[in-house]
């Protein structure tokens, strides 16, 4: 647990959310200040507009740190898209005195170990996640320190990145006047928002549903288990209602909002509603039980979407806690119905929790990355059961940076 003034920025495609906070020496995290604004030169979580998403940024910085009278000089950034590739892998290490024992560079060996993997030189690896270990067989050990044993295994989740992203992401971010403490990959930092323990020890989905790409994180007996991005979120809900409404976005965006809901059963048979079209009537009535249709199939497709990358590594029944979704699309009455039919697994729509202060308006799936970010920034233990190891050259690096992180500190205006 660490003590301080922290920020954080979720880079989202549609709003880029800001917030400030302290860890209070009670252990509570207390939101200073939060920072929204609507998010711009972004398509499908990446940059693909260095001016524009660095303008939209400096907007929500800006707000964040007159809401919170501090000067934000670095911050915690999400990094989403669907370059993100994960995989486990093992790192072995002797531990040649048996009279002593497992020190922490010996679990830093292993972990670099574990690095070694072939990856193309345009990716890059973003996180090195200790799973589990094994001192000498004995499996499942959370942490070996202080352990004896001659050989030590660990069990790692290795995330892995376009090089080019990461470097977007911290030229728009570095370009608003902010260092970048640390990239985070954003479904980590919504499951530390949402996720509680036991959901995670009994193996969970964490599906954070946003505008423009869906994130993903399972969880299994504890452990991060696969972690991925689907390249579809709520604006193609919204697309797919312009062009069967034949409507402009933003009557589509309203009527998905206001009248939507993902199970069209739930909906008065009879209900119509009218909205703005393009044509000669400036105002048409759709069936509303029509419009709820359209934004099924979609949903549809993008939870079936994240059960197939939960097959890749794990079978659907070791996620006995089922899925929780977030995310914006998370709002849609409706969606947790739904994807428990979909997916014959239990579901519910998670919210950021452990936060306390000016908070109101962050209890909103919508706010569940940034919310995790800045947890994550605080590594609570209470919710942070994995090391975090930034990437790059080592761990040990990644960790003399975290170390590095607590001494810089946000000076009040
Ligand atoms: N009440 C609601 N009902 C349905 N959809 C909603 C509602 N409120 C917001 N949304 C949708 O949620 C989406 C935005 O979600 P969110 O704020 O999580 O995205 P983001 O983090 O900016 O994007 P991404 O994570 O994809 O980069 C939009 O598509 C928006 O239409
Ligand atoms: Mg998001």
């Amino acid at each position: 647990m660490r003590s301080g003034t922290f920020a954080a920025i979720d880079v989202g495609t549609t709003k880029i959310c800001t917030i400030v906070g302290e860890v209070a020496g009670t252990g509570e995290t207390r939101i200073l200040g939060v920072g929204i604004s609507p998010s711009a030169g972004l398509s499908r979580g990446m940059v693909d507009n260095i001016r524009e998403a660095t303008e939209a940024i400096r907007v929500s910085v800006e707000k964040a740190e007159r809401a919170s009278g501090t000067r934000i000089l670095s911050a915690y950034v999400g990094l989403s898209g669907a370059h993100i590739q994960s995989v486990n892998n093992r790192g072995i290490v002797a531990v040649p005195d048996r009279s002593r024992p497992i020190s922490s560079d010996d679990i830093a060996r292993a972990l670099e170990g574990a690095k070694i993997i072939s990856i193309p030189s345009n990716r890059e690896i973003l996180h090195v996640l200790p799973r589990f270990y094994i001192v000498d067989g004995q499996d499942s050990v959370s942490d070996p320190l202080g352990m004896y044993g001659q050989r030590l295994d660990v069990d790692a989740h290795i995330i892995t990145v376009a090089s080019s992203a990461i470097a977007n992401v911290s030229k728009v971010v570095e370009a608003a006047g902010v260092q970048v403490d640390e990239l985070v990959l954003q479904p980590l930092a919504s499951a530390e928002a949402v996720l509680n323990q036991e959901e995670k020890r009994q193996g969970v989905v964490l599906v954070d549903i946003g505008g423009g790409c869906t994130d993903i994180a399972v969880f299994i007996e504890g452990s991060i288990q696969h972690t991925a991005t689907i390249p579809l979120g709520g604006n193609h809900i919204t697309r797919d209602l312009v062009v069967g409404l034949r409507c402009p976005y933003h009557s589509a965006e309203e009527a998905k909002v206001l009248y939507g809901h993902a199970l069209p059963s739930s909906v008065a048979a009879d209900a119509t509603i009218e909205i703005e079209a393009f044509g000669a009537e400036r105002q048409r009535a759709f069936p509303r039980r029509m419009v709820c249709e359209i934004i099924q199939a979609r949903c549809e497709e993008i939870l079936e979407m994240a059960v197939a990358e939960v097959r890749k590594t794990t079978e659907v029944q070791f996620v006995s806690a089922g899925l929780v979704l977030t995310g914006g699309t998370a709002l849609l009455p409706g969606i947790d119905l739904l994807a428990e039919q979909v997916t014959r697994l239990p579901a519910r729509v998670g919210r950021p929790s452990h936060i306390f202060g000016l908070v109101d308006e962050l209890h909103d799936p919508a706010f569940a990355t940034s919310v995790g970010l800045l947890q994550w920034a605080v590594g609570l233990p209470d919710i942070a059961p994995i090391g975090h190891y930034a990437g790059g050259p080592s761990a040990f690096d990644g960790l003399f940076k975290r170390i590095g992180n607590w001494f810089k500190i946000l000076l009040p205006e």
